[in-house]
């Protein structure tokens, strides 16, 4: 019988901190780019879990616990031996549900080894890796966020991985308070936000802010606004932002749309991925065109805001790792606020990951 190992401190104390809190392990999460798998198996953690990635001969992906089963080193240590994942200590391979399938020294009155590691649900999606780290009876029924821009031939897409060692909540609560523009100001990502209407519900927080953008991409030479600070020009947009727990989703007018895809990795620390499209659909002569042309403008495109976003990431990451930092030395100190989403948005985390 399998025995998964995830932690969830949440489970043992009536009321955790905020700052301590689990996560819902019965949810996607991307660990990964598809692009950072290739022939290596590759390391990842969810929530304390250490996890081994590898494609089989056919290119699908497995996702066994990173434990060899003999003597309990990381299997992503080892190599891809056709379906199978073996060991770098002693060569064992093991398969796609984590048994034990071939070892080469094993003598002829010798069966192979009853063991099995976990195996996790994985799927590969939108350009990204997703693992299900609870109960894999439940994984099929949860939807994975959709990412419907990724493929579509109307979006450029930028991405930024966020690393930070930090609790996911500062994170969250970070891309849920609009008001924070005020850290990015020299970098122009939007002004003046003012809080118009929240809705929640037991998946979802949604607040749409009021603000002003500076990026208006209604002409073809527009997209070069996101590399000329001159060509931008203050207008009035709406800002929504919405955590779909764990993901987050954000729109900024007709023109940008913003994920970000968390992996919590634990207490304090987290990975994430923010994703930046900026759409094309104002230019209708550009849909006419053959699709191999507008998939070379997409592709060629791609990353087009990846100084915007590595600047936002930057500036974020280091206020959030000075909470995390301030919350360790003090974590009885009382703070303050005044945008009433961020209650709305503790309630929901505290909501999903003890109430799962
Ligand atoms: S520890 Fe993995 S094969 Fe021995
Ligand atoms: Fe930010």
């Amino acid at each position: 019988m399998q025995h998964k190992t995830l932690k969830s401190p949440s489970q043992s104390t009536e009321k955790t901190h905020i700052r301590q809190l689990g996560i819902n392990l019965n949810q996607w999460y991307t660990v990964a780019r598809s692009t950072d798998l290739t022939t290596e198996p590759l390391a990842v953690v969810i929530w304390h879990q250490a996890i081994v990635l590898f494609r089989d001969s056919a290119g699908k992906i497995n996702a066994l616990e990173d434990r060899c089963p003999h003597r309990q080193v990381k299997l992503s240590h080892g190599k891809i031996k056709g379906d199978l994942i073996e060991c770098a200590y002693h060569g064992w391979r093991l398969n796609a549900i984590g048994e034990c399938a071939e070892v080469d020294y094993l003598a002829e009155n010798q069966k192979l080894p009853n063991c099995k590691i976990c195996s996790f649900p994985v799927k590969e999606q939108s350009g990204f890796i997703w693992i299900f780290p609870g109960d894999e009876t439940k994984a099929e029924a949860i939807n994975l966020l959709s990412l419907p821009e990724w493929d579509h031939l109307n979006y450029i897409a930028t991405v930024a991985v966020i690393e930070c060692q930090a609790h996911h909540s500062f994170l969250i609560e970070n891309l849920m308070d609009m008001y924070h523009g005020h850290l990015h100001e020299d970098l122009q990502a939007w002004a003046n936000p003012v809080l118009d209407s929240l809705t929640e519900d037991e998946h979802h927080v949604t607040a749409l802010y009021q603000a002003e953008s500076y990026y208006k991409i209604d002409k073809i030479w527009s997209i070069s606004q996101l590399f000329f600070k001159s060509l931008r020009q203050l207008h009035p947009e709406p800002l929504e932002v919405s955590y779909v727990y764990p993901h987050w989703v954000s729109t900024l007018g007709n023109d940008f749309k913003i994920y970000c895809l968390v992996c919590p990795v634990s207490e304090m620390a987290t990975r994430a991925y923010l994703i930046h499209f900026t759409s094309l659909n104002a230019f209708w002569r550009l849909h006419k065109l053959p699709v191999w042309f507008r998939r070379f403008i997409k592709d060629s495109c791609f990353g087009a805001a990846q100084k915007l976003l590595d600047g936002l990431v930057r500036q974020d990451v280091l206020m959030i790792e000075e909470e995390q930092q301030a919350f360790l030395q003090n974590s009885e100190r009382k703070s303050y606020e005044l945008n009433r989403a961020l209650v709305s948005v503790q309630r929901l985390m505290r909501s999903q990951a003890e109430n799962r």
